[in-house]
């Protein structure tokens, strides 16, 4: 088999790179290791910024986004004793809208299908091959059968434990990591979200955030010890510990029910350097991690795929220096998310072991972004999301 572009990883990440090679005539494919049905019963982060809603809306998927889609044109931050609003729309002129990730997930497969691309399930043992040299191609098994791609250029899409950042010689890469001592219990219940907007708390007994899918699907959570297991949180001492750690006059309105997903994840903060090499290049995951606040990981993967696609469309009329500056560029903006994500994560959660003078300077800091316009326009700019 033959494709231009062998893209390996069909989260977001990879399937919006296929349609946008798609829709401007490259012939891109996607292998990925899982089945349809496990991808899309991933539960991940649902706040979009506008550069996403538009690349989204450009590539004609954007239809149920924006029926569905809720426009929030401000957050709430709780902490402290002080109670922020965070209007994005006044201080910077831009909104972010909520439409979970796995329904962007599925437009996209729709989308694909529609038009008849190429998407390989349960593609095992995917191998990447010459990267380096001027004729890859990519190995793997599919239907019992072992199979390969010959293409000009690979993209490796597939996530924080895919195959392709390890493709990139060890002596080559350079990662940074952060890991934060301690992780996002979050659930998804049928219940109303507490405010028409996002609530992040800070709180001594630790961060929570209140956030939601759409009117009757609320997604909550707290911080909690890494050592903490799903089984021994209840729902009923979720809700519990929810209301503690929430202003009293909103822990009165949050209304509680059943959950129907549950889990642990742990935060991390990752980068690893070049996204590129040879005719490899890495988009989202497969390149950094960001901790969940702020909800930077989709919206980064679809910048790094905007400078992508249009960096392999140059490559094909003709202009190579795009797809040479890919990893420059797609890097400039990973570090300023990083950072924002890095920023709020440090503000809002409690770190017991640094002591009491962080827990001063997270209070001198909340105080300061109450009282300064300038702080909170910093905070809504990189919250709606920086230019591309
Ligand atoms: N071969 C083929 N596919 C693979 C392989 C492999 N060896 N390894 C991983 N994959 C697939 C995974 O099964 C997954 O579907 O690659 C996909 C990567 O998807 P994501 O992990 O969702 O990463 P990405 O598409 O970059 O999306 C970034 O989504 O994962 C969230 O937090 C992340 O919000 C961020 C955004
Ligand atoms: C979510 O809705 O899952 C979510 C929202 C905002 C965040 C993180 C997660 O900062």
């Amino acid at each position: 088999m033959r494709h231009q572009v062998c893209i390996i990883g069909g989260g977001p990440s990879g399937l919006l790179l296929c349609l946008l090679l798609r829709r401007a005539g490259i012939d891109a494919v996607v292998l990925e290791q899982r089945s349809r049905d496990y991808v899309l019963a991933r539960i991940r982060a649902g706040v979009l910024e506008q550069g996403l809603v538009d690349i989204l809306r450009a590539a004609g998927v954007g239809q149920r986004l924006d029926a569905e889609g809720f426009v929030h044109d401000g957050t709430l931050i709780v902490a402290h004793g002080q109670r922020v609003h965070i209007d994005f729309k006044a201080l910077t002129g831009k909104s972010v809208t909520i439409y979970g990730q796995t329904e962007v997930t599925r437009d996209l497969y729709d989308a694909l299908e529609a038009m008849g691309a190429p998407v390989l399930h349960e593609a095992e043992g995917v191998t990447i091959h010459g990267a380096k040299g001027d004729a890859p191609f990519v190995t793997f098994r599919h239907q019992g059968q072992d199979k390969r791609i010959d293409c000009d250029y690979i993209a490796g899409c597939d996530g924080f434990h895919g195959v392709s950042r390890r493709t990139i010689p060890e002596r080559l890469r350079r990662q940074f990591e952060h890991v934060y001592p301690f992780g996002w219990l979050g659930i998804l219940s049928h219940t109303a979200p507490l405010q028409h907007e996002l609530v992040y708390a800070g709180h001594e007994r630790g961060f929570a955030l209140c956030s939601m899918r759409n009117a009757g699907l609320s997604r909550h959570y707290l911080q909690v010890p890494l050592t903490d297991r799903v089984e021994d949180w209840s729902d009923e001492a979720f809700w519990k510990e929810l209301r503690r750690r929430l202003p009293p006059e909103l822990a009165e309105q949050l209304a509680t029910g059943p959950s129907i997903e549950k889990s642990i994840a742990p935060l991390r903060s990752f980068i690893s350097e070049p996204m590129s090499w040879g005719r490899l290049f890495l988009a989202g995951d497969a390149a950094h991690i960001v901790p969940p606040t702020g909800a930077k990981g989709l919206n980064l993967a679809a910048s790094d795929v905007w400078y992508l696609s249009q960096a392999l469309i140059a490559q094909y009329q003709g202009d190579e220096a795009p797809l040479a500056g890919y990893s420059a560029q797609a890097l400039a903006r990973v570090w300023k998310a990083s950072r924002f994500s890095w920023s709020m994560t440090r503000m809002l959660h409690s770190f017991p072991a640094e002591g009491a003078f962080l827990a001063r300077m997270q209070g001198a800091e909340v105080e300061y972004l109450a009282g300064s316009v300038a702080a909170q326009t910093a905070l809504a700019e990189n919250y709606v999301g920086l230019p591309y």
